[in-house]
């Protein structure tokens, strides 16, 4: 153990599931360093994160990425507690990078190794942000690659699987239509940024019913129903249109519409959860969580039932590692450890 007190440990968190090498240290929950290298210029040319690319990419940054989150923290390898890493879900050539990466130091300095779940980070990101949340809260998380809602009945228990995306998450419908649009990579954050000059009830987009009445979340039908129009109008643009600063009138229309009818879902979904369990607090996190519309509707209707609301800043919503150290901190300080056979899990669930 290092200097730090055991309430207060100082932790290395490592982050490398999908299209960001990442790694933060946390003195308790305090955020000492918070270092995230995108990959988004590599894979933008190809709308999609390809894995083999990000595999490598992983590769070429780990140690930079850890060193430099070490530096800005002030501390070294010698003064850590623990080490806490994602294995899972993610990609498996990527994950690898990570979980071998944390292996190798928590091997050489004798340190506890933590083994952690991405999902599980992001939901707890709210925590790391806000400090204690009030019990129960439902939590949408939704990034892009996972869709889902969990129960937190109080602060000790495991969170709840109370609904998930039986097709896309989220934030993939959002890449994948901004994308047969013709605009750039990752298309969430460019269809926030247009939707508003657009007008919102201009096209239908039909939420999904869900015959057995779960709450599960599907988007595919929000994509192909937007493809559809798009195709009918002549708005489809081959990835990346040249003259992607430039989005028509009517594709402005269909974006405006598309993110208007996905929010709407999603806040259905999110309050109907918390209202069946009689949530106090509802809680959003995960890259989708930036959205502007779906930030201020979650607020609104909140208000309205009088719950306490919290989504997270920027830095903590897209992939990061503080989030993964927070979760290694509440598993070190409840005795749990990973094991030197710590695998990566490209399917693991939460
Ligand atoms: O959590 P995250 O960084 O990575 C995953 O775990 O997937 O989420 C990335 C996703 C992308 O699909 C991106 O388009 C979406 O989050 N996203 C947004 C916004 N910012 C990022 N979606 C809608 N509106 C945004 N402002
Ligand atoms: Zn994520």
């Amino acid at each position: 153990m290092g200097a730090a007190s055991v309430s207060q440990p100082l932790l290395l968190g490592i982050e490398s599931s999908c299209d960001e090498t990442a790694a933060a240290v946390l003195r308790g929950r305090a955020i000492l360093s918070n270092v995230i290298a995108s990959q988004t210029a590599v894979h933008a040319p190809n709308g999609g994160v390809v894995p083999e690319l990000a595999s490598r990419h992983h590769l070429e940054q780990i140690d930079v990425v850890i060193d430099t989150a070490l530096a800005q923290a002030g501390v070294g390898l010698g003064d850590l507690d623990g080490v806490a890493v994602t294995y899972g879900p993610g990609l498996v050539g990527c994950l690898l990078v990570g979980v071998q990466t944390a292996k190798a130091i928590a091997w050489g300095r004798g340190l506890p190794l933590l083994g952690v779940n991405h999902l599980e980070g992001h939901l707890r990101s709210v925590w790391l942000e806000h400090g204690d949340i009030p019990s129960p809260s439902m939590n949408l998380v939704a990034s892009g690659g996972h869709t889902g809602l969990y129960l937190i009945e109080d602060e000790e228990c495991p969170p709840r699987r109370i609904a998930r995306t039986r097709d896309d998450a989220a934030g993939e419908a959002f890449d994948k239509v901004a994308k047969m649009l013709g605009l750039p990579y990752p298309g969430g954050p460019v269809v926030d940024r247009l939707a508003p000059t657009g007008d919102a009830r201009a096209v239908r987009l039909s939420p999904p019913k869900m015959s057995d009445g779960s709450l599960d979340f599907s988007f595919s039908g929000f994509k192909t129903a937007a493809l559809r129009h798009a195709q009918a109008r002549g708005l489809t643009r081959p990835y990346p249109a040249p003259d992607r600063d430039a989005p028509s009138q009517e594709t402005r229309d269909l974006l405006a519409s598309f993110q208007s009818s996905v929010v709407a879902f999603l806040v259905d979904r999110l309050m109907t959860a918390a209202d069946e369990a009689g949530a106090r607090a509802v809680c959003l996190s995960g890259g989708v969580a930036c959205n502007s519309l779906l930030r201020r509707r979650v607020a609104e209707e909140a208000e309205r039932r009088g719950l306490a609301m919290f989504s997270v800043r920027r830095d903590l919503a897209v992939d990061n590692a503080a989030m993964i150290a927070e979760v290694g901190r509440r598993q070190l300080l409840s005795g749990r450890r990973a094991g030197v056979d710590l695998n990566a899990q490209p399917g693991l669930e939460l």
